[in-house]
């Protein structure tokens, strides 16, 4: 059995949105199916504590509604398995061997946290950054590597957390010895769903910026956000010729829109192209626009919310599947464990 194995995980510091899920949730629904895979998916909430110590409650109720986005949008315990990050104590051994590995500079350079930092500031929290968060990809690395990970399917905001995993596991073995998986991230097939922005245009959808729309939103919630969605600000008038840069009803035609919904929803035309060439020339509503989107959308989400309603009134199941998918994940991390163990050397008492 020459298995690949697919590993990838969320910070539970809110519900899951569109942007989670044209990212890489969707992708990983469908990986499910392809038997030459093993498949891993966690909640992340160590890491999601690494800037929400002061609020572990936060981190705590989200454990359940990540999860609950999980089943909804299909991911099935019996194909993928979900476990939760605190429960492996493996993880926080390996990353300690790794800490040793990275220097605060290159942490510092890394650009997703970077960036992180900086959004953060501008949203006047709190003066300094915690070391448990400068140090997040490090604790990242040992995530991906404890179950010998080949690929991870992250969105591309991720990339340099996962090219930092690559470095670590490199100097791991080059200092230890052939002991660890070098990874790769799996970013998404079509360019468009890489980075969701939100539908008041910003560059990325985010429950800080409160720009998303929700796996959990009701239809009537759903609507009300498409139609509020960003577009074009010089298409004034119906007539006046539109632009795609930028327009956010697009952004979202191009991560969801395929051929079958125009016959289903919008004969008028074949494909986004033709939509997309009459909205540059002009005589195209946005309403006409928001009102296909909104059809797209609520097709794509409905299921997802029937699934994720049926978890909800089962809570006590739900903890069950992520008790048993961390209980299978241990074993794995624990096999993991004992080589680097006695790679570096600290296997004492054999
Ligand atoms: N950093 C990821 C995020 O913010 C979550 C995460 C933690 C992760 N550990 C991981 C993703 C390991 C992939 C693999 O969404």
């Amino acid at each position: 059995m020459n298995k690949k194995t697919i590993l990838t995980g969320d910070r539970p510091t809110g519900r899951l949105h569109l942007g989670h899920y044209a990212g890489t949730l969707r992708r990983r629904v469908e990986l499910q199916e392809d038997p030459g895979f093993r498949r891993f998916v966690f909640i992340a909430d160590l890491q999601a504590l690494t800037d929400n110590a002061k609020n572990p409650g936060v981190v705590r109720d989200n454990v359940i509604e990540v999860a609950l986005d999980y089943l909804g949008a299909g991911l099935d315990p019996a194909k993928t398995t979900i476990f939760v990050q605190s429960q492996i104590p493996e993880l926080a051994e390996l990353t300690m061997y790794f800490m040793n590995l990275v220097t605060v500079e290159r942490l510092q350079r890394n650009p997703t946290v970077k960036a992180e930092i900086k959004q953060k500031k501008e949203m006047g929290g709190e003066a300094g950054v915690p070391a448990g968060f400068l140090a997040y990809p490090v604790s990242q690395a040992a995530d991906i590597t404890a179950f010998d990970a080949d690929y991870v399917p992250v969105g591309e905001d991720q990339t340099p957390v996962i090219e930092q995993t690559r470095e670590i596991v490199r100097a791991f073995n080059s200092v230890y010895g052939d002991t660890l998986k070098e990874p790769q991230a799996m970013l998404p097939g079509v360019k468009a769903c890489c980075r969701l922005p939100g539908i008041d245009g910003a560059a990325k959808m985010s429950k800080s910026l409160g720009n998303a729309i929700y796996l959990a939103d009701d239809e009537a919630a759903v609507t009300q956000k498409v139609m509020q969605v960003y577009t074009d600000p010089l298409h004034i008038k119906v007539t006046d010729p539109g632009h795609l840069k930028g327009n956010v009803m697009f952004a979202y035609l191009d991560a969801f829109c395929i051929n079958k919904h125009f016959a289903e929803f919008l004969p008028d035309y074949k494909n986004l192209d033709e939509l997309k060439e009459h909205y540059k020339r002009g005589g195209l509503g946005d309403v006409k626009v928001k009102r296909f989107l909104d059809k797209i959308l609520q097709a794509e989400l409905a299921p997802i919310r029937g699934r994720r309603k049926y978890y909800e009134a089962r809570k006590d199941e739900v903890y069950q599947i992520l008790q048993a998918g961390s209980a299978k994940a241990r074993e794995t991390a624990g096999e993991v464990l004992a080589r680097v163990r006695r790679a570096v050397g600290v296997d004492y008492f054999k």
